[in-house]
């Protein structure tokens, strides 16, 4: 009898779902978009109601396209956007404010005190990360701050805070189920990494009370079952990881040393360090890779904010192309060799320069700079950002040879051999880019029997296409020096 796990994808302009049968082979899928909102500058707000009706819809429409019926799931997967931040109202379910999106700078002030009051050794050792407005913890506290009698009815135990995984669990689960997993609550800076529970010192520095929060269990857990009125079925949800993670996962990276590198709206590049969790010395976040049977495995991460966006912004924004796959005829023409750089900071810049503060621009313009030169620098930024990463892991120690890639950019061949090129490491794209959905599929299927080990999953990996580094030194020297001083006149150091 075939053994089916349903995906669910949630990500930052999309809600995804996939049908994956037991060779983690797609059998449907459906997506959908939602609307992104700008009440201010550097402010990103979603509203929750539509997270989970997008996701509810593309659920069904993926089983539709699958052609199954939701009795045919051994399980179900979770994984999403990270560090956005919701508050519900436990009684009624209703969102007490829209949701704090990760990319959101508004808590920016709040972090600048933080820091200059002397908090941040302490943020970094227990937690992984740095003091940012990126995690959850102060937009949480803003929130209660500034939603009338929120505060007070946290304290009282009648909200509730999740990321968007606690949102669609509570949700699915029809209120039944309060719960994260371990990758998860590593990203709200509420969290402690080493004692793996939520810190009461790390509670009362970002002013959230501990009624809030929900039970923190393993990526490959038992997350209750999706409420009948959803899918027609009662399906146990089995898997829950954070996209990132779940992209580790999907690209078998479970040995210390592997890394893979993910481009969806941002970058996130994530390097396996096993059992120990290294403190990087250049800005990059220890994180959880994943937590399996009581076990953490860390990873370090680099977090870029802006990478298919910038494609996004050069197509919705700017209107200069119609879909982000044209971009690869310009960058034929214009070839490796651009003057222009762009440096798509439009929420700040993330790892290893963390400056909220910085805004983008374009660089490089002459009288005869055209479309096709814009549209290579943004794909061009991508590798250079992706390249300030690699750059900040081998400063830490780490050996990286070869990174495996996925997401939407992933399959852009000019892209993934620039990216070579100007990383100087071996690039791997494997069969499926799709590795988010496919590493909580995973997770569901370690749970549900599906898979007896890691070992099981590592087997179903192979490489579509290695791109090798071929490009004259004092070439790649040069042109990632230009990048560097673009980066240079927009921070604030
Ligand atoms: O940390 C934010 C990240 O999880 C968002 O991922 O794929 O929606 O860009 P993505």
């Amino acid at each position: 009898m075939s053994r089916y796990l349903l995906a669910i994808d949630q990500g930052t302009t999309s809600s995804r779902a996939i049908v994956f049968d037991a060779t983690g082979t797609r059998i449907g899928v459906a997506q959908q978009e939602f609307r992104q909102y700008f009440p201010r500058d550097g402010w990103v707000e979603h509203d929750a109601r539509e997270i989970w009706d997008t996701t509810l819809s593309v659920c069904r429409q993926a089983l539709a396209r699958a052609k199954i019926e939701a009795r045919q799931l051994v399980g179900v997967g979770i994984t999403n956007q990270r560090e956005t931040t919701i508050l519900w109202d436990r009684a009624s379910g209703e969102p007490i404010h829209p949701a704090i999106v990760w990319q959101d700078r508004r808590t920016t002030s709040t972090c600048v005190k933080l820091r200059a009051d002397g908090h941040e050794d302490l943020v970094v050792e227990r937690t992984g990360l740095l003091i940012d407005p990126y995690f959850s913890a102060t937009k949480v506290a803003w929130i209660l701050d500034h939603v009338d009698g929120a505060r007070v009815r946290a304290e009282r135990g009648e909200l509730a805070f999740g990321t968007v995984d606690s949102w669609l669990l509570w949700n699915l689960t029809g209120g039944r189920t309060h719960c994260t997993d371990a990758t998860n609550a590593s990203r709200t800076a509420l969290f402690n990494i080493h004692t793996q529970d939520w810190d009461d010192r790390l509670l009362a520095l970002f002013r959230v009370p501990r009624a809030l929060l929900p039970e923190v269990r393993d990526c490959a857990a038992d997350y209750g079952r999706t409420d009948r009125q959803w899918l027609g079925a009662e399906v146990p949800i089995a898997g829950v990881a954070g996209d990132q993670h779940a992209a580790l996962v999907g690209q078998a990276c479970f040995e210390p040393g592997m890394a893979k590198s993910t481009y969806g709206t941002g970058c996130f590049l994530m390097l396996n360090t096993g059992e120990r969790a290294l403190r990087s010395e250049n800005r990059l976040l220890t994180t959880l890779a994943y937590r399996l049977q009581g076990r953490p495995v860390y990873a370090v991460e680099g977090s870029i904010f802006v990478a298919g966006a910038a494609m996004q912004w050069l197509r919705d924004g700017l209107g200069l192309i119609r879909h982000a796959s044209e971009s690869l005829a310009h960058a034929e023409q214009v070839g490796v060799e651009n003057p222009v750089y762009l440096v798509p900071a439009f929420t700040g810049l993330g790892a290893p320069h963390w400056d909220p503060d910085a805004r983008g621009a374009i660089l490089g313009l002459t009288r005869d700079t055209g479309i096709a030169e814009i549209v290579t620098a943004g794909l061009q930024s991508v590798c250079y950002q992706t390249k300030d990463l690699v750059r900040a892991i081998q400063n830490d120690g780490a050996r990286l040879e070869t990174l495996r890639v996925d997401g939407g950019m992933a399959v852009n061949d000019w892209v993934m051999q620039f990216l070579a090129d100007i990383l100087n490491v071996t690039v791997d794209r494997p069969a499926v880019t799709e590795t988010t959905a496919l590493g909580a599929a995973y997770l569901a299927g370690l749970q549900t029997g599906v898979f007896s080990g890691l070992d099981d999953i590592a087997r179903l990996w192979s490489c579509e296409r290695r791109f090798q580094p071929d490009m004259r030194p004092a070439l790649r020297e040069s042109l990632y020096a230009g990048w560097l001083d673009a980066v240079d006149r927009i921070c604030n150091h």
